[in-house]
């Protein structure tokens, strides 16, 4: 198929500014001493709202071929909402993406697929790519198998999105993030490919094959390259691994 692979570093609550600037740059010579064709592999990460002003400055002023993005935005455009991060502010710091409803932000933060679907109406809004993430906890998987609460969770994010959109999806498994148990490749390709044909059934065909749909949940170096054998997975949202460089070059060079 004709989709870029995108591999996406959530560094979730870890890394302050200082250390995001150190990390970007380590992360991008590393990529770069490796021979790694930016072009083939997209590559993205997503820090902190409080290092996106210094990271930013150092893609700017490096050149550096990295794509970077929020990990959660607000429904709202601007006013009293205190703690909140627009899709304005982060579209003016050139953000490309921005993750929307990880499940750690649908259970820590009680985030509905309403307030999802408003978030990404917001992202799009500013031309942020959003990323909308799904998936099925350990008790859903035992109770509706494993595709029917992605597929509905998915279903609810695009209530705003018209199928001229830019979206990513991201297929997490709640039991495998963190957890070290990742699922099979098999497992991963069967919830992706129901996502593609909800894709095209909301949003049409063409949508559908375009969209990247990514993989998460204890992804490795050494598991990365059976993921992305799979037809309809074409990247992976990387958490804990993303915080190391050597592992998250790896997974960036699955080939
Ligand atoms: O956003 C990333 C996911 O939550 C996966 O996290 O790779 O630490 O399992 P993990």
């Amino acid at each position: 198929n004709a989709r870029v692979p995108l591999i996406a570093g959530n560094w979730k609550m870890n890394l302050d500014h200082l250390q995001a600037i150190a990390f970007v740059q380590k992360l991008a010579w590393s990529l770069k001493d490796a021979g790694h064709d930016f072009t083939s592999t997209e590559v993205a990460v997503f820090p902190p709202f409080t290092d996106l002003r210094s990271v930013q400055t150092l893609v700017a002023a490096d050149k550096l071929p990295l794509a970077y993005g929020g990990q959660d935005v607000s429904t709202q455009e601007s006013g009293a909402y205190t703690g909140e991060i627009s899709a304005a502010f982060l579209a003016a710091l050139e953000c490309q993406y921005v993750l929307i409803g990880h499940s750690e932000r649908r259970t820590l933060h009680n985030e509905t697929d309403e307030v999802v679907a408003a978030k990404v109406t917001a992202a799009l809004k500013h031309n942020l790519v959003p990323i909308i993430c799904v998936g099925e906890t350990a008790a859903d998987l035992e109770l509706h198998g494993p595709s029917a609460v992605p597929v509905a969770q998915l279903k609810a994010a695009l209530a705003g999105v018209d199928n001229a959109a830019d979206i990513v999806v991201a297929y997490e498994p709640v039991w495998a993030i963190g957890s070290g148990q990742a699922a099979t490749p098999d497992q991963a390709e069967q919830v992706a490919a129901q996502l593609r044909v909800t894709l095209a059934e909301v949003l049409g065909q063409d949508v559908a094959d375009k969209t990247r749909i990514l993989y998460g949940g204890s992804v490795k170096g050494v598991n990365i390259a059976g993921f992305m054998k799979e037809p309809n997975v074409d990247g992976a949202l990387v958490g804990g691994a993303s915080l190391d460089i050597t592992e998250f070059s790896s997974i960036v060079r699955f080939q």
